[in-house]
């Protein structure tokens, strides 16, 4: 596995877990780390050893404190808008990998840190973690995908309040409002994270990619487009070994042996 400044990778029964490495900062996301990201994603989309990915922050106290702003505070506008551009293109290969990708919050997610989380598939999070994008309280929005993000995964009033007041919430109003799917211990986060990698990995990792394909990119279209979509992926399923072998053994009441082809 390759080597990196700012991240480890580490990959364990088909599991790859990705913890973002600058403590000092808080793993604030500066340049480097966020071309990082973008390398890991690459290799990780297309590792046949992998099967699920979670994505996690080095130390107790934070997952990512955002965007680094002792590295933006002095960018024009060009500069900013390139930076927002390169953040959104990395989380959005994040959100477009083809394998399950489950965010592990252990304390602040916030600004940028918040926007990542939101790029993966599956929010857990430790009792210990706080959500926000204080962005207006430095002269700034959201430029990762939180303005679009936040407003699909809770809907826009609860976005704009976030987003206007900048305030920060804890794990279980996360949990209330649906931004996270789980609150767990800080001890037990990782391994509640890679039990549910498990759990992921033991279905059709076929079927799982193509639910994902279909949930991600129904949500840009149309319902009747989405629908017809959904058909045709559905559709898919039927040209592969999985829903063979799935069904075959529901017939006869074996358990399934899953060869994702
Ligand atoms: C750079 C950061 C940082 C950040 C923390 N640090 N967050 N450095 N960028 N986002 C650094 C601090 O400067 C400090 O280093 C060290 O990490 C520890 O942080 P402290 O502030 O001393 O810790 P604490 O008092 O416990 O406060 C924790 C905190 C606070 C509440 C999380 O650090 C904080 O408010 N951070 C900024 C959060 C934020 O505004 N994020 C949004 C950024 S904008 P030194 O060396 O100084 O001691 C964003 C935009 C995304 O994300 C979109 C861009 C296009």
């Amino acid at each position: 596995m390759k080597e990196y400044n700012n991240a480890i990778v580490e990959i364990e029964n088909g599991t790859a877990v990705v913890t973002l490495n600058r403590p000092q900062a808080l793993n604030a996301l500066n340049d480097e780390l966020m071309s990082e990201i973008n390398d890991i994603f690459t290799d990780l989309n297309q590792d046949n050893s992998v099967k699920v990915i979670i994505l996690t922050g080095a130390g107790e106290k934070s997952f990512v404190a955002g965007a680094d702003i002792k590295e933006m505070k002095d960018l024009n506008a060009d500069e900013g808008r390139r930076w927002a551009e390169k953040g959104e293109t990395t989380f959005l290969k994040i959100e477009q990998c083809e394998k399950p990708v489950i965010a592990a919050i252990n304390g602040f997610a916030l600004g940028g840190g918040c926007e990542i989380a939101m790029a993966c598939d599956i929010r857990i999070a430790a009792e210990n973690a706080k959500f926000g994008q204080p962005e207006v309280g430095l002269g700034i929005i959201p430029g990762f995908g939180g303005t679009q993000r936040m407003s699909r995964l809770v809907g826009r009033g609860m976005a704009k309040y976030l987003i206007y007041t900048a305030n920060m919430i804890k794990a279980d109003e996360a949990y209330r409002i649906g931004l996270v799917q789980k609150v767990v211990p800080l001890a037990s986060l990782l391994e509640e994270a890679k039990s549910l990698a498990q759990t992921i990995i033991k279905k059709s990792q076929t079927a799982v990619c193509f639910a994902k394909d279909a949930i991600n990119r129904g949500a840009e279209m149309s319902m009747a487009n989405a629908m017809a979509y959904e058909a045709y992926i559905f559709g898919m399923c039927f040209g592969g070994e999985d829903q063979t072998e799935g069904m075959n053994a529901f017939v006869t009441k074996a358990k399934p042996n899953f060869t994702g082809k």
